[in-house]
C-alpha cells in the first residue's frame, strides 16, 4: 500500500504545474542588445575547422567554395552569426600566422600540441578565414599570439589584414597573396587565457604585456576593438588588476570564460545523464549571472559609464567526448540540456547588455556545445542551433526590463529558479520575449503583466522534446526542431501561457 502512495506522489510531482509571474516594462527600454552577444568561436581543434568548415580545395563530393562547405554556410547564414572568433583558444598562443599564408604547398606544418597532437598543415589560414567570414556575413575576431609570439608578429598581422594597399611590406604581401584590399578586421584578442594555456601569467605581468603589444598595433585608419584575455570564471582580482593597470584608452573589452562543467575530473556523458547531473549543469550555467554581475561591479569602479565591455568569449556546456572519438577533439553530442543552457545563458547576457556586449559560444562546429555537427557529407543542426536561431530576433533590439517571480525547481535541499526570461523591442516595434522552463518535471503556468503597451496579437515558437536526453542524430537529424507555440493567450494587458518542462519559447507581440 505504502508503495502505491509513493508512486502516486511521484506521478503527481512529475506532472505538476507551478505558477510564475513576470512584469514587462514595455515602454522603458534603454540599452541595445549588441548583436555580438550571439557570436561564435572556431578553434583549430578536432573537426571544427578541418571537416567542419573546410574540406580542402579538391573535394568533389561536398559542394564548397574554395574548400568552405556551402551547407554549413547556408545554415550559419540563417543564424545571423554576427562575429566569429579564431584561431583559438589555447591554439592561438601557439599559432604563427605567417605559416598560414601564401601557396599551400609551401606552408610549413606544425604539431597541434593542445588538441590531440595532430599535424596542422596550415592549409586554412588568415586569407581562408577572413574570406570565409565575408561569405558568412560575420565580423572576424582574431586572437593574437602573445604567449609564444612577439609584438612584431602581432603588429604585422594587423598590417597584413588592415593596412591600405601599397603602404608597407605587409599589405604588399597580402596583395601578392591575391587580396589587394584590406579586410579591416575590427576585433582583436590580445592572447587567450593568459592565466593558463596562454602563458601562465600573473595579472600584473599580463597587464604589462598587454600594454606593450597594444602599443604596436597600429590600426591603419580603422579603429580596433581590443579585447583583453579575461578571468578564469570568478577570478575577480584578474579583472581588478587589468582595469587598474591598463589605461582605459588602450582597452575596449575584458574577456570572461565560463564553462558549465559538472566536475573537471568527471564531466560525465553528454547524452546519458541523470536528472541530478542536469541539475548540477544548470547550477553551473546559472553562475553566469553572478559572474557578469560581479566582474561588471569591479569594472564600475574604474569605468562607471561602462565604456569597456565584457566579452564572454568562451561559454557553453562541456562533457565527456563521445565514446570512440579522439579525447583531444572534444566532440560531444548536444541534447535538450544544451538547449536549456543556451536559452538561459542568452537571457542572462541580454539582461546584462549594458556591459556584456560580446559573447562567443564554444564552439561552432563539432567541438563542445556546437550548433552544427558534421560527419563526412552529413550535417545536422543541434538543439543549441535552434535556440540561437529562435533568439536572433533580439540582435540589436532594445532590451525591455522585466521582473520575474519564479517558482522553484528543487533537487533535495537545493533550489533554482525554474523560469528564465528576457525581452526586447526591435526596430519595427515588435516585442519578443524569450522564456525557458528549466524544470525537468513540472510545467510552468506563467502570467505576464504588461505595462506601457497594448498588444493586439501574440504568436510564438517552441523548442521541446519528450526526453531531456534527446538529441538530433545523423540518422534522425530533425528529431528536435522548433514548432509553433499557440498556448499563449492575450487578454488586455495580461498574457497567460503554459510552458512544458525543459522547453524554450520565444513569443512575438504586436
Ligand atoms: O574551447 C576549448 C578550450 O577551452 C580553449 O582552447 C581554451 O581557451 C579553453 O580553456
Amino acid at each position: 500500500m505504502k508503495k502505491i502512495f509513493f508512486y502516486i506522489a511521484v506521478l503527481i510531482a512529475l506532472n505538476s504545474t507551478a505558477q510564475s509571474t513576470i512584469t514587462l516594462q514595455a515602454d522603458k527600454g534603454q540599452d541595445i542588445i549588441n548583436k555580438n552577444i550571439y557570436g561564435h568561436f572556431a578553434e583549430h581543434l578536432g573537426h571544427c575547422i578541418y571537416g567542419g568548415f573546410y574540406i580542402g580545395d579538391n573535394n568533389k563530393k561536398i559542394p564548397n567554395k574554395d574548400g568552405i562547405r556551402l551547407d554549413v554556410v547556408e545554415a550559419l547564414k540563417k543564424l545571423k552569426v554576427p562575429v566569429l572568433r579564431w584561431p583559438g583558444g589555447c591554439f592561438a598562443d601557439t599559432y604563427h600566422w605567417k605559416d598560414g599564408i601564401g601557396p599551400k604547398d609551401k606552408r610549413p606544418s606544425m604539431l597541434n600540441v593542445w588538441w590531440g597532437n595532430v599535424k596542422e598543415d596550415n592549409s586554412f589560414g588568415t586569407n581562408e578565414f577572413l574570406n570565409m567570414c565575408e561569405l558568412l556575413g560575420a565580423e572576424p575576431y582574431l586572437s593574437g599570439n602573445i604567449g609564444s609570439g612577439s609584438p612584431q608578429e602581432l603588429s604585422d598581422w594587423v598590417k597584413y589584414t588592415n593596412h591600405p594597399n601599397g603602404s608597407s611590406p605587409m599589405p604588399e604581401l597580402r596583395s601578392q597573396n591575391g587580396r589587394p584590399n584590406p579586410w579591416k578586421v575590427k576585433y582583436w584578442g590580445i592572447g587567450n587565457e593568459a592565466w593558463g594555456c596562454g602563458g601562465n601569467m600573473r595579472p600584473e605581468y599580463y597587464a604589462n604585456i598587454y600594454r606593450q603589444y597594444v602599443t604596436f598595433m597600429s590600426d591603419g585608419g580603422n579603429r580596433l576593438f581590443r579585447i583583453a584575455s579575461g578571468a578564469n570564471g570568478g577570478d575577480y582580482n584578474w579583472t581588478e588588476v587589468l582595469m587598474r593597470d591598463i589605461p582605459l584608452n588602450m582597452i575596449d573589452a575584458v574577456g570572461v570564460h565560463h564553462y558549465s562543467v559538472i566536475d573537471w575530473n568527471k564531466k560525465s556523458s553528454a547524452t546519458l545523464f541523470s536528472e541530478e547531473e542536469y541539475y548540477t549543469t544548470m547550477q553551473r550555467a546559472l553562475q553566469m549571472e553572478e559572474l557578469v554581475t560581479r566582474h561588471s561591479a569591479v569594472m564600475d569602479k574604474y569605468d562607471p559609464k561602462k565604456k569597456i565591455a565584457i566579452a564572454v568569449d568562451e561559454w557553453g556546456g562541456w562533457y565527456d567526448v563521445e565514446p570512440g572519438t579522439n579525447p583531444g577533439f572534444l566532440f560531444q553530442q548536444n541534447t535538450m540540456r544544451d538547449a536549456i543552457i543556451a536559452g538561459t545563458t542568452l537571457n542572462i547576457f541580454n539582461n546584462h547588455c549594458d556591459r556584456v556586449r560580446m559573447a562567443n559560444l564554444a564552439q561552432i562546429i563539432n567541438v563542445l556545445q556546437s550548433v552544427i555537427l558534421t560527419n563526412e557529407e552529413k550535417i545536422l543542426l543541434t538543439p543549441t542551433y535552434h535556440v540561437m536561431e529562435m533568439y536572433n530576433v533580439h540582435q540589436d533590439a532594445t532590451l525591455l526590463p522585466i521582473s520575474v517571480t519564479s517558482a522553484d525547481y528543487k533537487m533535495g535541499k537545493e533550489k533554482i529558479k525554474a523560469i528564465s526570461a528576457s525581452a526586447s523591442k526591435d526596430k519595427n516595434g515588435i516585442t519578443h520575449i524569450s522564456l525557458v522552463n528549466i524544470d525537468a518535471n513540472a510545467a510552468q503556468e506563467v502570467s505576464i503583466n504588461v505595462n506601457g503597451a497594448n498588444y493586439q496579437s501574440v504568436t510564438g515558437r517552441i523548442l521541446s522534446s519528450d526526453k531531456l536526453q534527446n538529441y538530433n542524430s545523423f540518422e534522425n537529424p530533425e528529431k528536435i526542431k522548433p514548432g509553433v507555440y499557440n498556448s499563449a493567450t492575450l487578454s488586455g494587458n495580461s498574457l497567460k501561457m503554459k510552458l512544458p518542462p525543459f522547453s524554450v519559447v520565444v513569443l512575438e507581440l504586436k
